[in-house]
């Protein structure tokens, strides 16, 4: 099964391309640049800009996928806040680009956030949407188009996704811990918000359920537990035997930011459970498995 996978230089799209390629799938992976997977792995690449509709028509027409994941995005909040008509060029424009062009018959997988819901979370998949930001707005407007699409669709939406960060790949927020508190360095972290982060191979687990098993409408992929910032930092530093007292509880007003962020977000998994066998590890175990301990 042919399986396209657009933003393959970024955090979820490497792993997705290293799991999904050693588990028999013919992937072929597409993002801007140079490809920055360091990792061998058999998969095939096309650097393209997603927002050029000519060259996304052509590799759709070289490769003619039967599955497409579009993981590609302005992902960063502050940024699309910024460069609103970039945000929706990269969000909105592609995505319809990615929809016109692919085959009638592939299955088109899109991932999405919990960014497209405001607060009160965790949010199951048919909760009202209400996004806080404009990157919340222009990831909901492409869901849009993804359910305007006839034929098999489906909507992940992943949380705050932590990982492994093989060489080549953006380390995250659980790196930056370690990195300060190996470094004796004090830090300040919120313990007024909550996520259930996802652990990153827990979603490349789902989506590889989803096209297996052909699912259609939305999932969240998200972890088991809902925990803060703060909480996340400490569970770090027991896990790495790591000083805690360098990790100071503030709250997000500490850190005034330009774009709004849902407080009580998170997402509930249980529909992923019950049809996906979706099984994810604890914030500990994912923590043991990001750092190999
Ligand atoms: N990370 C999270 O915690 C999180 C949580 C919820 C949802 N998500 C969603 O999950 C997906 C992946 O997130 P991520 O954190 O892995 O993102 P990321 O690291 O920022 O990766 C996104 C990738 O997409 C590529 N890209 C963006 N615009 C493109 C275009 N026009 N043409 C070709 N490639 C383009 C980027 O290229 P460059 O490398 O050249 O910039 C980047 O490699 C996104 O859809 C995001 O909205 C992420």
């Amino acid at each position: 099964m042919k399986v396209l996978i657009t933003g393959s230089n970024g955090f979820l799209g490497q792993h997705l391309v290293l799991h999904l390629s050693k588990e028999g799938f013919d992937v072929i992976a597409v993002s801007r640049g140079e490809n920055r997977i360091a990792v061998n792995a058999l998969y095939t690449y096309e650097s393209i800009d997603l927002t050029d509709e000519f060259t996304v028509a052509n590799v759709l027409d070289k490769y003619k996928p039967d599955v497409v994941i579009h993981n590609a995005a302005m992902s960063k909040p502050d940024e699309c806040n910024n460069n609103t008509a970039a945000c929706l060029k990269h969000n909105i424009d592609a995505t319809e680009y990615l929809l016109q062009h692919c085959l009638p018959t592939a299955h088109f997988i899109y991932i999405s956030t919990d960014f497209v819901f405001g607060e009160d979370g965790p949010h199951s998949e048919d909760d009202i949407k209400g996004p806080l930001n404009f990157y919340g707005e222009s990831k909901l407007q492409a869901e849009r188009l993804v359910e305007q699409r006839t034929g098999l669709n489906t909507i992940v939406r992943p949380v705050f996704i932590y990982g492994q960060a093989l060489q080549g790949m953006r380390p995250s927020f659980l790196h930056w811990v370690k990195n300060n508190l190996e470094q004796g360095k004090p830090i300040k972290v919120v313990s007024d918000q909550q996520r259930t982060p996802t652990y990153v191979i827990d979603i490349c687990k789902g989506i590889e359920t989803i096209i297996k098993q052909k699912e259609h409408g939305s999932f969240h992929l998200a972890g088991m537990d809902i925990i803060s910032p703060y909480n996340m930092a400490t569970t770090v530093a027991d896990v790495l035997g790591l000083n805690k007292d360098l990790i100071e509880n503030v709250t997000s007003a500490t850190f005034p930011e330009p774009v709004k962020r849902a407080k009580k977000s998170g997402l509930k998994i249980d529909k992923a459970k019950a049809v996906l066998n979706y099984n994810p590890v604890n914030f500990e175990e994912g923590v043991r498995l990001c750092f190999n301990v």
